[in-house]
Order: C-alpha cells, then sequence, then structure tokens
C-alpha cells in the first residue's frame, strides 16, 4: 500500500512554530517514526507554501500509484476552495489532519471546505493525528 502525506502552508516550520500548539518536533522526525511505525506501507511526504501545488499533488497522487492521502491543508483548509474542488475530483480517499483542535480555536479555523469530501477528520491529537489517519485509511482501503 502507497499513501502520500500533503502538509501546507507553515508546516514546514513544525518544531520552531507555537510549539504551545504544535509541539517541538519537525516533520521529518516525525517522517521517521512513521515509517518505523508503519513498515508494511509505503509513504511518502510532499509540503508546499503553495496553494497550487498542493492541488497539483492532489491531482497527480494517483496516476503516482498512490492509494490514499493523508492531508493537512493547514491554513488553506479554512480559505482554498481550490484545495477543495482537488479533493472533491479526485477518486482516491483523503483523510483531513489538523495537529491542534480547531474548534477549540479562532471561530475562522472551525469551517473547513476540504472536510465535506473527505472521507474521515481527525483534529486535536497532535502529531499522532497522523498515524490516526494512516491507521484509518488501511482499514478503508482493506474493506
Ligand atoms: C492546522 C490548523 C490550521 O488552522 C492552521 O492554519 C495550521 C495548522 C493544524 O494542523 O492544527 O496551519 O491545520
Amino acid at each position: 500500500m502507497k499513501l502520500l502525506i500533503i502538509n501546507g502552508p507553515n508546516l514546514n516550520l513544525l518544531g520552531k512554530r507555537e510549539p504551545d500548539v504544535y509541539g517541538n518536533k519537525s516533520f521529518d522526525d516525525f517522517f521517521a517514526d512513521l515509517q518505523f511505525h508503519f513498515k508494511d506501507i509505503e509513504l511518502a511526504m510532499f509540503q508546499s507554501n503553495i496553494e497550487g501545488e498542493l492541488v497539483d499533488e492532489l491531482q497527480q497522487a494517483s496516476e503516482r500509484g498512490f492509494h490514499g492521502i493523508v492531508l493537512n491543508p493547514a491554513a488553506y483548509t479554512h480559505t482554498s476552495i481550490a484545495v477543495a474542488d482537488a479533493v472533491a475530483a479526485i477518486s482516491i480517499p483523503v483523510v483531513e489532519v489538523h495537529i491542534s483542535n480547531v474548534m477549540d480555536r479562532e471561530r475562522i479555523r472551525h469551517t473547513s471546505y476540504v472536510s465535506k469530501n473527505a472521507s474521515g477528520t481527525i483534529s486535536g491529537f497532535g502529531l499522532d493525528g497522523y498515524k490516526l489517519a494512516i491507521q484509518g485509511l488501511k482499514q478503508q482501503l482493506k474493506a
């Protein structure tokens, strides 16, 4: 099974960015943990601060052989119809992940344009949310 993690803007700063909200581990370090944890899955990861690059990556995932996507659209969750449309357009499952509990934060973060077409949403479990999302995708894809 081949899964792709896509991280949106500012998630390249994980570990340094607002550690009280997002923790102090870099995504690269966490990604190594994930690969160790899910030895049976081929994992890849893409991060961009650019909306169109996230759209391109979503569009190309299936033809590149990925079976599912774990997507943290970051701030584009709450603003981007283009990212939401890309999620709606593709046929492989997308699980939406937020490190923080967005519902316990400012009102602007309570709206997600992506959720409607995601096969599930995980929010508020820190980086472990990515593990939960992979677990969920694994079960969904096996069913
Ligand atoms: C986030 C939550 C978003 O509101 C925010 O803009 C982010 C990260 C999260 O993982 O908690 O950049 O998606």
